[in-house]
This record gives structure tokens, sequence and C-alpha cells, in this order.
């Protein structure tokens, strides 16, 4: 098989076997509708592929639709996919866009995600300039809790970025985009790109060092933090060399208004050693989010019976 699949949740098993009985998986694709997901406009595009809105014909729920089309990936395309893909089906967290669901066709792969319909962080923060400072703690918390889970699974996201960081209409963070995702044991793979955007790059990524383990993405934490409580980024140039300097120096400043405890969390994080960076647990623990509750069972709802069927 090219493409692990998740496991699918008893309803969905119902109505893909139902399909299967009658028809081959070719024609579950019939016009507007994919499986039991009727199809609607498009809310977004990567590189490979286009996400559109969709709806599950029985349960109404709305999930955003991942379409790739397979005759245009290139085998590095295809490993970003299956990487994407293995990462997601092991992960099951309020603050990561769940991969419910995968249908496969001979020339185009569908990635049925749950819906996140508040924009992204960038948008946000590029549209209220600065966010406020409960709004920015909260926030910032469920990146975390996101990310804790995440190691804590083994994967590194590798492309943490403010337009990664989905939100939901009441501003639940999902954490989304793992096409760049690996696991922890995969070693030989560290070196072999330069994943993601280079705002968000941590220095040993610039410096090519061939360990590039989880505090890649506690940096990444960092700029986002930063970008979320300043309105700017902490690392700009007009070029990648001069990015690349700033970077690797740790040069950068903290505007002086910006409240002392979130000063002192924002420095523990961006430090140029991978190994004096602040570890999560540190991060969970600083005076700037104590006030904040974790874990995040009065910040999420529970999620609907329909979409409670929708996990295993
Ligand atoms: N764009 C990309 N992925 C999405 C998702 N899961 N929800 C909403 N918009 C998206």
């Amino acid at each position: 098989e090219a493409y692990p699949l998740p496991r699918l949740s008893p309803l969905q098993k119902l109505t893909t076997d139902l399909c299967k009985d009658d028809k081959t998986i070719k024609d579950l694709v019939v016009g507007r509708r994919v499986g039991f997901y009727k199809v609607r406009g498009e809310i977004g595009f990567g590189t490979f592929s286009r996400v559109k809105l969709a709806f599950h014909a029985l349960t109404k729920d709305k999930v955003a639709l991942k379409i790739l089309d397979r005759t245009r990936l290139d085998s590095h395309a295809q490993r970003l996919l299956s990487r994407e893909i293995s990462s997601m089906e092991c992960l099951r967290h309020p603050n990561v866009v769940c991969l419910y669901e995968v249908v496969e066709t001979p020339s185009r792969l569908f990635l049925v995600l749950e819906y996140a319909g508040g924009g992204d962080l960038h948008n946000r923060i590029c549209t209220e300039t600065k966010l406020s400072d409960v709004t920015c703690k909260i926030t910032f918390a469920q990146i975390l809790s996101a990310v804790k889970y995440m190691h804590n699974h083994n994967i590194i996201h590798r492309d943490l970025k403010a337009e990664n960081v989905l939100l939901t209409s009441t501003g639940c963070v999902k954490v989304a985009d793992f096409g760049f995702s690996t696991q922890i044991s995969e070693r030989s793979d560290a070196l072999d790109t330069f994943c993601g955007s280079p705002q968000y790059a941590a220095p040993e990524l610039f410096r090519e060092e061939c360990y590039l383990g989880p505090p890649v993405d506690v940096w990444a934490m960092g700029v986002v933090l930063f970008f979320m409580v300043t309105g700017t980024m902490p690392f700009r140039a007009d070029t990648i060399g001069k990015l690349r300097r700033c970077v690797i120096e740790c040069a950068y400043t903290v505007p002086p208004w910006v409240p002392g405890p979130c000063q002192r969390l924002i420095k523990g994080i961006l430090k140029a050693a991978p190994d004096e960076r602040y570890a999560l647990d540190q991060m969970m623990g600083c005076n700037w989010l104590l006030p904040v509750e974790f874990p995040w069972s009065l910040v999420h709802p529970e999620p609907s019976s329909a979409q409670q069927s929708l996990l295993h």
C-alpha cells in the first residue's frame, strides 16, 4: 500500500464499506462528492494541494478536504505526503487538526481533515496588529499543549509558523500542516531538507548541523510568540544571507513595553544553542502563563456527538 491509511471510525467504516460493495473506490469520487462528503468551495491551497470545504452527508459535519493530484507528485512530494499522513494518523489532540479519513483514487488523494473556520494566526495578527495579552496567553498555551503532545509522541512538526496555526470560530487553536514532520527516530533523515520557512528557522538549521531535534519546534514557537505579542517578526532581513546572520547571532530586541514575564519567556526560548533553550515543561511553568489553567478542558468545549462518532 502506497500510503498507510488511518483507522476509520465505525460510522466511516460502514459508509466506506457500503460503497465498496457495489462500486470500486474510484467511483467514490462522483461529481462534487468524495466518498460521503459533499464538496463546496476552495478555502486554501499549497504547493501540491488545494483545500476545499466539504460536508459529511450523514453527520453534516464540516470538514476541510485537502486534494492532491497524484500525477503531479514527484518522489520527494510523495515522501512528504506519506509523512504527513503517518504523523497525523497517530495524533488525537484538541489543538491538532484531526485527520479523519483518506480517500484514494488512481489520480487523486483526499485527506479529510477537521475544519478550522476562524482563519490562521498570521492573518489574525496582521488584521488586528497586536493581540491582547490574555489572547496571546491563551493562544500560546494551546500551541504549547499541542507541541508537547506531538513531542511526547516522537513527532517533530518542523514547519511551525503562524500560518500553520489555524483557529476555530471560537478561537481554539488547531495546529496544521504536518508535511515536513518527522519521527524523532529518523536520525538519518535530519539533513535532507531545509524544512519550513526561513523566518521561523532555528540557528542550527542555518548552521546545517546534523541533529535537528525537538528544539527546532521550540525556536519556531518563540518566533510565533514574539510575532503574536509585538505584531512584528524578531528576525527580518532583505536577503537570506542577512537573515541567516541575524538568526545565528540571535540578534533580536524585545520591545521594552512587552510585559516582563513574557520578555523572559521569549528570551528563554530564542537562544542560539538548542540545549540552552527552554524545555516545554519550563515554558508551561513560566510566570507569564501561570494564570492560565492547564489542561484545556475549559477552553475546549467537548466535541459534538457527531464529531465524536468520527473519532476512534
Ligand atoms: N486550510 C487548510 N487546512 C484547513 C483546515 N483544516 N481547516 C480550514 N482551513 C484549512
